[in-house]
């Protein structure tokens, strides 16, 4: 068997997602709280999630045509990221079903708001960590809109950390594969140190580039 070379721009839309979705793997998943004008409470996963910048804190979640976290975001400046660990996964999901604009899924899959600090929307009171954050910009590409936002304020149940630090175990965050599987990252975690060129440099003793990591 060998290697299929596959134009996306010939696949049909349904292909060309399925494979962009089962590639980039394991997806977070930002489970977005907003508020309507109205003052709905809005709720939805969004696993094109990511972080952005750590000085300030900035992140992105992009929402596919126009979703009503999008419209929220966009309209009432603002956002929680709440992190969905494996206890959640039920109401999580229920909460991607296409509700129309003014049901509140909160009440829908029956979950406690808690208030935020430094925004309005609420966060999911049983996530075990969340990110209180305001919109910086909303930037339009293909048919995603990518919702920046800075974090103002992290919010973590101490029972998830251990020595000043999140403990990746406790959090049990989930991951999104392709299609509906997804991974429990808690069941599969290891350790591994990443190289300094330091210490390479010994190792095979040539050359010299400098270099600092992200993410
Ligand atoms: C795990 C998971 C991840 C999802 N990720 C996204 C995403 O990144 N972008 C998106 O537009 N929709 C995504 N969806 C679908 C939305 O959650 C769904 O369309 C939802 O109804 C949107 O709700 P809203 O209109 O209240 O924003 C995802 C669904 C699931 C179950």
């Amino acid at each position: 068997m060998g290697f299929k070379e596959i134009d996306p721009s010939q696949l049909p839309a349904k292909e060309a997602y399925h494979f962009l979705t089962a590639l980039v793997v394991p997806r977070p998943i930002a489970w977005v709280s907003t508020l309507s004008p109205t003052g709905i409470r809005n709720l939805a996963p969004h696993s094109y999630f990511n972080a952005i910048s750590s000085d300030p804190l900035i992140v992105h979640f992009t929402s596919t045509g126009t979703k009503d976290s999008l419209v929220n975001a966009r309209s009432m400046g603002e956002f929680v990221i709440n992190i969905v660990s494996r206890d959640l996964v039920e109401p999580m999901n229920l909460t991607a079903a296409n509700f129309p604009p003014d049901e509140d899924e909160f009440s829908w899959a029956g979950l406690d708001a808690a208030p935020s600090k430094t925004v309005k929307p609420p966060r999911v009171a049983a996530a075990k960590a969340a990110l209180e954050c305001r919109v910086e910009q909303i930037l339009q590409l293909g048919n995603g809109s990518m919702v920046f936002g800075q974090v103002l304020s992290v919010v973590i149940d101490e029972s998830t950390m251990r020595d000043g630090r999140v403990d990746p175990a406790l959090l049990s965050p989930i991951g999104r594969l392709g299609g509906s599987t997804y991974s429990d990252t808690a069941q599969s975690l290891f350790d591994l140190k990443r190289p300094r060129w330091e210490e390479l440099k010994l190792q095979r003793g040539s050359g010299s580039t400098e270099h600092e990591g992200g993410g």
